[in-house]
């Protein structure tokens, strides 16, 4: 049987997060931030492989025009929601570094 660590704390509820959406997060530490796709959720680190530096636009705001992709907002790398991998821009080929979550009760748990 699994059992939650009681210290363990959720990333975000699901319902903060729009569809499509993303939302920046700060976790024990770590610069992250969660984009949503209808029930699905993924969770990456705020770091452009191009340079190192976050991706977002203003707050909260990683995504391109159309909500499907996450851009860079320095030189405009375009990621796929999924996989994290760059399709566009400087950093073609690379990833951002995705972590594992689940979405359980309305909230969004790193695995
Ligand atoms: S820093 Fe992200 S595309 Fe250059």
């Amino acid at each position: 049987m699994m059992t939650d660590n009681p210290t363990s704390t959720p990333l975000c509820r699901l319902d903060e997060l729009n569809d499509p959406g993303s939302k920046g997060i700060l976790y024990q530490g770590l610069s992250l931030f969660a984009v949503r796709q209808g029930q699905q959720v993924f969770v990456y680190q705020n770091r452009c492989p191009h340079r190192g530096i976050p991706l977002e636009w203003t707050p909260d705001n990683f995504l391109d025009s159309s909500g499907r992709l996450i851009q860079c907002a320095t030189h405009g790398a375009l990621f796929l929601p999924e996989s994290g991998e760059c399709v566009s821009g400087p950093c073609s080929g690379e990833y951002l570094r995705q972590l594992a979550c689940t979405v359980r009760d309305g909230q969004v748990w790193l695995e």
